[in-house]
């Protein structure tokens, strides 16, 4: 199993060796490695078991390291950058030769965030070179929100896991980049769209399916737990679910079925708090995976700032 504490100089060590760190964010926790070394982001790609074309988010401490990997930077996103970095904000950039073509998947842009947690924006300030990270789970399943969500998958394939505590988001960045200066959100997250769209105007929300390329990480089944998702009215679904008699799960947004057992029940917010549900959205999907049922019942948000981006990761966990 990995070690686990809060060692920057240990995880600088381990970094500079080519070796991979769970790495806490404000976001989720990612699966680190030297960006500049094709070896370590070999690694990143197989010990997630995660396909060659699906490009990695390339982490760095400040603006200046920023510039030393992209050509140019769209004014359009520089202003993103100036309002949301650090923080749950990841840019795709037009990229320069020292990032791998690994990295990127062959694309010409790389994906690029300045992350808002403290202890990790001290690891990227205290290296010279760029951590690669894509959310430290395997291929397809549910983001890690705990050091431990990372040990209990990863544990076993890494040396160390930089501890940072719950992630204060909980939801992945948003991912926002510029064609033909038309500004494009191509994965909703931590920062709510309507929040982008006060700053540059009207974006693009691109329609996600598996023959978009640009971000495969939005295949339609993602963010998935093993145990089938189903989505609609929870009185309806509970009562229907109650009928055939199996065992279930619910994860509601505010309200308790105090009929039910607790340990198969998750509250995102029991006071309507969207942040609050964000935060608790990927440990409450975990914690009915492993909870012992055959379904898990849940209900869709409000469709509203946060609210958009956790209804995408609860129907892409319900797609088949
Ligand atoms: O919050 C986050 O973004 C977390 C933390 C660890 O930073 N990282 C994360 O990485 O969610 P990952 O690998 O799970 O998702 C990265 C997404 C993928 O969907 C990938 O396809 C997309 O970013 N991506 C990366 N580079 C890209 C590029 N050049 N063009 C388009 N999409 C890109
Ligand atoms: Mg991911």
């Amino acid at each position: 199993m990995a070690e686990i504490g809060t060692d920057i100089a240990k995880a600088s060590q381990l970094l500079r060796e080519g070796k991979l760190v769970g790495m806490p964010t404000e976001t989720v926790y990612g699966l680190a490695g030297n960006a500049l070394n094709p070896e370590a982001v070999t690694a990143i790609f197989e010990t997630k078991k995660r396909p060659s074309f699906d490009p990695l988010i390339v982490h760095v401490g400040n603006l200046e390291q920023v510039y030393a990997y992209i050509r140019f930077f769209p004014e359009e996103l520089m202003v993103l950058a100036e309002i949301f970095w650090p923080g749950p904000l990841t840019l795709l950039l037009p990229k320069k030769d020292e990032i791998p073509h690994l990295v990127t998947s062959g694309l010409d842009t790389v994906a690029v965030r300045i992350p808002g947690h403290s202890l990790t924006r001290e690891l990227l300030l205290n290296l010279d070179f760029p951590l690669a990270a894509p959310s430290a789970n395997p291929f397809g399943y549910i983001s890690p929100t705990s050091a431990l969500h990372v040990q209990e998958q990863l544990g076993g394939k890494i040396p160390y896991i930089l501890d940072g505590g719950d992630c204060s988001v909980g939801l992945e960045s948003t991912i926002v980049g510029i064609e033909q200066g038309q500004v494009i959100v191509y994965r909703l997250g931590g920062i709510p769209v309507s929040a982008i769209e006060q700053v540059v105007g009207p974006v693009l929300i691109l329609p996600q399916s598996s023959s978009n390329p640009k971000a495969p990480g939005m295949l339609k089944s993602h963010y998935a737990p093993k145990t089938p998702v189903v989505l609609g009215n929870l009185d309806t679904l509970v009562a229907e679910f109650i009928e055939r008699g199996d065992k279930f799960g619910v994860l509601s947004f505010t309200k308790s079925f105090p009929d039910l057992p607790e340990n198969c029940q998750v509250v995102l917010s029991p006071s309507g708090g969207l942040g609050e549900a964000a935060r608790n959205l990927f440990s409450g999907m975990r914690l009915l995976d492993k909870a012992d049922v055959s379904v898990i019942l849940a209900e869709e948000l409000p469709e509203k700032d946060l609210g958009k981006a956790i209804n995408d990761r609860l129907r892409r966990a319900a797609a088949k």
